[in-house]
C-alpha cells in the first residue's frame, strides 16, 4: 500500500494526501584524485577519472514526492526554490521517469547541513540524494550503478557519492555514458580516515566547476597533458588505497589536488580558487607532516582545505587548522556511508 505525504510539508513532517514519497540521504564527497575536464557537457561525461572519499558529517537529505496536480517539477533548497539547480534536476528526473514509465511531476524537498555550492560538493550530495529519492518514489528498483549514472547526469561527482568510503568514477569511452559510472573501492570501515574540513570563506564561489571545467579545456595550454597524466594517478591512489598506504595516498592526492588548480590557473582568465587563508592552511598541513604527523591536504572548486589524517591525529590537526587567521570554522568528519533511503511511504 502507498501512503502518501503532503507537498506542503517540512521535510521531517509526514501527514498523508496524495501523492507517493521517498526520503533519502547521500554525503558528500571529496576526490583525492580529481575530475576536471568534460568529454560531453550535456551529459556531464568526465575527460578524466577520479577517485574519492565520502564523507559522515557533510550530508544532502532529499524528500520527493511525485504529485499529478504539479505542472513542472519544483526544487525547494533549503526551503527556498532554486531554478538554477532545479533545471539539471528536471533533465535528471526526466530519464527516471522515462525507465520507470512515470508521468507525475515532482517537488523537491532538499535540505543541506553545510554551506551551498562553496567547495563542499553540495551538488554530489544533493544529486546522489534526488536520484536515490525519486527512484524510491517511483517504485522502481534499480542497481547502484545505474543510480550512479543519472546522478553523473546532475553533477559528475554526484556519481561517487551513491558510495559510501573510497569509491572510483570511470571515464567511460561510450557516447551515451551508461559506462561513465562510479564503483566502490573500499569500505569506510576498513580504513577509517578522518577529514578535517578548515571553512575559510561561507559565500557562495564566483565560478562554478562546469564553467571552470570549460574554460580550462578551451584555453589552457597544458589541457591536454592533463588528461594523458591521470590514468598514472589513479593507479597509484588505487594501489595506495589497497595497500592501506598512507604516504602513498598523501603523496598522489596532494599532487593530483595542486595539478588540478595549477591547471585551472592557467586557463584564460585564470582560475584562482584559493585565498590567502587556503594557502596558510596547505602551508600548516605541509609542516604538520614533516613533523611527523600523518596528514594531507585536498581543496577543491571553492577555497575550503580538507586535511585527511588518520584518526589519532584528528585533534591535533583540527586545533592546528582552526588557529590559523581566517579559518572561521572547523568541521570534521570520519568516512561517511553509501546514498541511502531514510523512508518510503
Ligand atoms: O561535479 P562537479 O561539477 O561539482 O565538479 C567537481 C569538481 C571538483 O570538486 C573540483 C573535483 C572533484 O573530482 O570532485
Amino acid at each position: 500500500m502507498i501512503r502518501v505525504l503532503s507537498s506542503a510539508m517540512s521535510i521531517h513532517d509526514s501527514k498523508p494526501t496524495d501523492a507517493a514519497v521517498a526520503t533519502a540521504r547521500a554525503h558528500a564527497n571529496f576526490a583525492l584524485v580529481k575530475y576536471w575536464g568534460k568529454r560531453n557537457s550535456e551529459l556531464n561525461l568526465p575527460d578524466v577519472g577520479s577517485i574519492s572519499i565520502t564523507l559522515d558529517a557533510l550530508h544532502t537529505t532529499t524528500r520527493v514526492t511525485l504529485d499529478q496536480n504539479l505542472q513542472r517539477d519544483e526544487l525547494w533548497l533549503n526551503g527556498q526554490r532554486s531554478p538554477a539547480a532545479e533545471l539539471r534536476a528536471r533533465q535528471v528526473l526526466d530519464r527516471i521517469r522515462e525507465a520507470a514509465g512515470v508521468s507525475s511531476c515532482c517537488r523537491i524537498d532538499s535540505e543541506n547541513n553545510f554551506p551551498t555550492a562553496a567547495g563542499l560538493a553540495s551538488s554530489a550530495s544533493g544529486f546522489a540524494a534526488l536520484v536515490t529519492a525519486a527512484t524510491a518514489a517511483m517504485r522502481y528498483d534499480t542497481p547502484e550503478s545505474k543510480r550512479s549514472e543519472w546522478a553523473r547526469m546532475g553533477s559528475g561527482s554526484a556519481a561517487r557519492s551513491i558510495f559510501g568510503g573510497f569509491s572510483e568514477m570511470a571515464k567511460g569511452r561510450l557516447d551515451d555514458g551508461t559506462d561513465s559510472v562510479a564503483r566502490p573501492l573500499l569500505d569506510a570501515a576498513a580504513w577509517p580516515l578522518e577529514v578535517v574540513v578548515a571553512i575559510t570563506r561561507r559565500e557562495q564561489k564566483g565560478v562554478s566547476s562546469t564553467e571552470g571545467m570549460l574554460r580550462t579545456a578551451q584555453t589552457s595550454p597544458f589541457y591536454k597533458a592533463w588528461v594523458k597524466h591521470q590514468d598514472q594517478d589513479l593507479d597509484l591512489a588505487r594501489d595506495a588505497i589497497a595497500a592501506q598506504d598512507f604516504d602513498a595516498l598523501a603523496d598522489v592526492a596532494e599532487a593530483s589536488a595542486l595539478s588540478m588548480h595549477g591547471l585551472a590557473m592557467s586557463a584564460r582568465p585564470g582560475l584562482l580558487y584559493f585565498n590567502p587563508t587556503t594557502l596558510a592552511c596547505l602551508h600548516r598541513v605541509r609542516e604538520l607532516r614533516a613533523e611527523g604527523t600523518p596528514v594531507f591536504f585536498t581543496v577543491d572548486a571553492g577555497p575550503q582545505v580538507k586535511a585527511i589524517c588518520m584518526p589519532d591525529h584528528r585533534h591535533q590537526v583540527s586545533t592546528a587548522l582552526s588557529e590559523i587567521s581566517g579559518v572561521t570554522e572547523v568541521i570534521s568528519s570520519v568516512l561517511g556511508p553509501a546514498a541511502h533511503l531514510i523512508d518510503t511511504v
